[in-house]
């Protein structure tokens, strides 16, 4: 009875199961709250039976022992209903707040753990409003809705074995009616969960379009933009209104169907009591409960069907949240263990592209970089610099050819270990919303020491900065760091990656926003520290890499030239062009 009311289809079974093997570890607060539906279900056929022998003859007539008592009785049913009301409500909800807070941890987790490919694939907006709207969907099919399945469902059962007991004949109309409920029911579902998933969908929308906007709102005023991304926003927010309409038109029409459909169930039962003989043989006590009861029905049927909706939506909401729950994290704790790498790079003949229908950005790229050598990277953008350190620190991996850490594929290496070697400052860093001194010390496995920290802030050129701020190092630097200045998040991370004791240091246009005075004061520290590391320098300016021990020259994906600055210059060739090009851009000033 109580699955018929529901139509799902073996995927949305899967999930909805699933989702109940999450309420096994409360299944005691579970019990206790089904306990509680089953006695709130049975005071209703009580309350029934509790009419019949009233009206077996007047009041006056009746002759039952227990009729003294029938006041107080209706007072303990109430009672004991509203207890038990209150304990399957509470109960359910209690419930599903925790395995809501386990799905949402569940997935938090695994967001953290999710390979740079698969944020790629995904919008920020699906992620954000799977993992905000969905939950919340999924917490109302478990507690509201499921508190309504299991009391309104015994209920049911409840009265119907009431009527079955009483007059068994005229539950013949239940075999009628009860199938085209049944259909009913059926047809409806499958719209409400088709609908959901378009609301879903339509909510990720609104919610990537709106956070787009936020994100974006200095380019939007300095562009006089604000149009062009309202004309985005409104059929998003558009489509989300008629799907929601259409939730409402079949949620408005689905009660009254369903209630017409019981409605002349109820006709064809009067009908039969009035035809039969049955009805004069029956007392008027036995008809008038059997009546209430068909009456009665009729409210959790009401609640039934209208829990239709919250359940699909539920289920609609719970597939993608197990799509991300399935999806393959990165695995840090297998390899091999490293503790201190020897800062040995090599690139075997590497390709690679970010996806398959995506042009090779490597293209059969091979370099060595020996322990404690500063390598600098150049080339024009989007030749692949950074794609280079992201293979690195294995954001992504290679296609084909092996990229090696002290001679063995990194691969090989326990990922965590990996990553606790390099440490990349990468060209569009954000900071976390903490403070300065958080955003320095993130990623220290160590503690830090204040010293230490004005002495990384010292070196990055930061700390004149630092001491004037009203609460020095522990000032908030905003939501990704935008409280600071372009040049001074780019020192914050340049005093955390000083801070961080890893032998190998990846430099992605890490001082671009600097003036050339700070420049050069934290090219100084960073020498400093790059005397005992392995180093890989990324840059546009190549004031920045000239005293590099070897510098690459990067084009279309391939290493075109190799050699020293003066080298390089001598031999008169792409590298000599890229210094070139660039002097006369300066010389020039600005491009119109
Ligand atoms: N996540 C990504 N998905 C798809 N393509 C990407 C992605 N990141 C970069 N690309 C593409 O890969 C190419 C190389 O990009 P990369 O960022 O490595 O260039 P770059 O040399 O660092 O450039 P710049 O000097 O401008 O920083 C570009 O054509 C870019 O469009
Ligand atoms: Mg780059």
């Amino acid at each position: 009875m109580k699955l018929s009311f529901l139509h799902l289809d073996p995927e949305a079974r899967t999930a909805y199961f699933r989702l109940l093997g999450y309420v096994r570890p409360h299944w005691k607060a579970f019990a206790a709250s089904v306990l509680g539906m089953l006695l709130y279900a049975l005071s209703q056929p009580a309350f029934t039976a509790l009419i019949r022998p009233l009206l077996n003859g007047s009041f006056a007539h009746v002759k039952v022992p227990y009729l003294d008592w029938i006041p107080l009785v209706i007072v303990c049913i109430f009672l004991i209903r509203g207890l038990a009301g209150f304990g399957a409500t509470y109960g359910m909800a209690w419930v599903g707040r925790r395995v809501i807070e386990r799905l949402r941890t569940e997935m938090f987790a695994r967001l953290v753990h999710w390979p740079a490919s698969q944020y790629d694939r995904l919008s920020g907006g699906f992620l954000v409003s799977t993992m905000t709207y969905n939950i919340e969907q999924i917490a109302e099919g478990i507690t509201y809705a499921l508190t309504i399945l299991i009391r309104d469902s015994l209920t049911v059962m409840g009265l119907v074995g009431w009527m079955v007991y009483l007059a068994p004949g005229l539950c013949l109309f239940l075999l009628i009616v009860a199938p085209l409920v049944l259909v009913l029911v059926r047809a409806l579902s499958r719209r409400f969960r088709r609908v959901n998933t378009q609301i879903q969908q339509s909510m990720s929308e609104v919610t990537r379009l709106s956070e787009e906007a936020v994100a974006t709102q200095a380019v939007i005023k300095t562009y006089n933009g604000a149009d062009w991304i309202r004309k985005r926003f409104e059929p998003a927010n558009r489509r989300n209104r008629d799907w929601n309409l259409k939730l409402g038109l079949n949620l408005a029409a689905s009660g009254p169907l369903i209630q017409f459909v019981a409605g002349v169930g109820i006709a064809l039962v009067v009908y039969a009591a009035l035809l039969s003989t049955w009805f004069h043989v029956a007392s008027v006590g036995t008809f008038i409960s059997f009546l209430s009861a068909l009456l009665l029905l009729l409210a959790p049927l009401k609640h039934l069907t209208n829990v239709n909706a919250p359940i699909q939506r539920g289920v609609a909401a719970v597939i993608p949240v197990f799509e991300i729950l399935d999806s393959e994290p990165e695995c840090l704790d297998q390899g091999l263990p490293l503790h201190q790498s020897r800062g040995e790079i090599e690139f075997d003949r590497v390709s690679f592209r970010y996806d398959e229908n995506l042009p090779p950005v490597l293209e059969d790229l091979s370099f060595r970089v020996h322990p404690g050598e500063v390598v600098a990277l150049v080339g024009r953008s989007g030749s692949g610099k950074t794609t280079i350190s992201e293979l690195l620190v294995r954001l992504y991996d290679t296609d084909s050819g092996t990229i090696r850490l002290d001679g063995r594929p990194l691969q090989d290496w326990r990922l965590a270990d990996l990553r606790r070697q390099m440490t990349l400052v990468s060209q569009d860093g954000l900071l976390f919303n903490a403070t300065i001194a958080e955003n320095m010390v993130y990623g220290c496995e160590e503690p830090v020491g204040r010293a230490a920290l004005e002495v990384a802030a010292t070196e990055a050129c930061l700390i004149d900065e630092i001491r004037k701020m009203p609460q020095g190092f522990d000032t908030s630097v905003g939501e990704r760091g935008l409280l600071l200045s372009g040049g001074q998040r780019q020192r914050v991370m340049i005093a955390r990656a000083l801070l961080r004791k890893s032998p190998i240091l990846i430099l992605d246009e890490a001082t671009s926003a600097l003036d050339t005075v700070a420049e050069r004061h934290v090219q100084q520290a960073i020498a400093l520290t790059m005397s005992r590391k392995t180093t890989l320098i990324i840059a546009h300016r190549l004031s920045t890499v000239e005293q590099a021990d070897r510098i690459l020259v990067l084009e279309n994906g391939r290493i075109v030239e190799e050699g020293t600055h003066a080298e390089l210059l001598a031999k008169a060739g792409a590298y000599a062009h890229l210094q070139r090009s660039l002097a006369e851009t300066r010389a020039a000033g600005p491009v119109p």
